[in-house]
């Protein structure tokens, strides 16, 4: 059965955990929504693992597009959400709309998430949602914004906390139906957690969130680096680069 945005909440309110990653084409995704992923996110961080990039920054609207549309065929069951990329929703709520209109109307995504809590973005995800956009909050660590605040935890003194917390609130009354906490302490999390009403999704935010996502190329051993709370199931490089060297033997010895 395909995962929907009212499951979700109904499992957090059963308190049966979410279990989420990050896709970024056919074939993986076609892999990780047949192992029995809830939530596939088409997450910007593709901008790095998929692409080659130092940060998120650089990818545009047309590529996250062309990935969702490539994840999407790929899904029978999990939920898709897509990642609005840096500069497609922040100039002005018209843009955001517009940009956010493209996703749902060029892919099959049945979410979209948008980091930050402040209250300009707060004022455009509720016009997004009275759109008939369903959105997904992003706060703590935005990786969008790493110019300014860095790889680093968010949220560890009592102020910024507070802050993170209110942004939490303000954005569940704008109308998000989930949120994705990054890289806080995990007793904000579980504060935010039990707290709000809407699941939350946390990634370097402790066990007590109500689902866990991870970035799949640190999940299956892909990635040059990878933060530490990201346990990596597998080695994808030792095996991919054990079968090519023997596939060049083979090549060069027939
Ligand atoms: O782009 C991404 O991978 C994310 C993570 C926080 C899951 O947004
Ligand atoms: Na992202």
């Amino acid at each position: 059965m395909p995962v929907t945005i009212a499951q979700l909440q109904k499992w957090k309110q059963q308190k049966k955990p979410i279990a989420a990653l990050t896709a970024s084409d056919y074939a993986i995704a076609k892999l990780l929504d047949k192992a029995g992923i809830d939530m596939l996110l088409v997450g910007d961080s593709l901008a790095m693992v998929a692409l080659g990039h130092k940060t998120t920054l650089p990818v545009t609207l047309e590529a996250m597009i062309h990935h969702a549309q490539a994840v999407g065929r790929g899904i029978e069951n999990a939920l898709l959400i897509v990642d609005m990329p840096f500069l497609s929703y922040q100039v002005s709520t018209e843009e955001a709309l517009r940009s956010a209109g493209r996703i749902f109307k060029e892919t099959d995504a049945k979410g979209i998430k948008l980091e930050g809590g402040y209250p300009d973005m707060v004022a455009t995800i509720r016009k997004l949602v009275q759109a008939g956009m369903p959105v997904m909050g992003h706060v703590g660590l935005t990786p969008q914004s790493v110019h300014r605040i860095g790889y680093r935890v968010q949220g560890s003194t009592p102020d910024t906390a507070e802050e993170i917390l209110h942004q939490a609130k303000a954005l569940v009354e704008a109308g998000i139906f989930a949120l994705l906490l990054e890289n806080i302490p995990a007793e904000l999390a579980a504060k935010i957690t039990d707290l709000i009403p809407v699941p939350t999704i946390g990634i370097g935010a402790g066990k007590e969130c109500d689902g866990q996502i991870l970035v799949t190329h640190d999940v299956l051993g892909l990635s040059d680096w990878q933060p530490p709370f990201a346990k990596k199931y597998t080695n994808l490089q030792e095996t991919i680069t054990e079968a090519v060297k023997q596939y060049c033997q083979d090549v060069r010895n027939q």
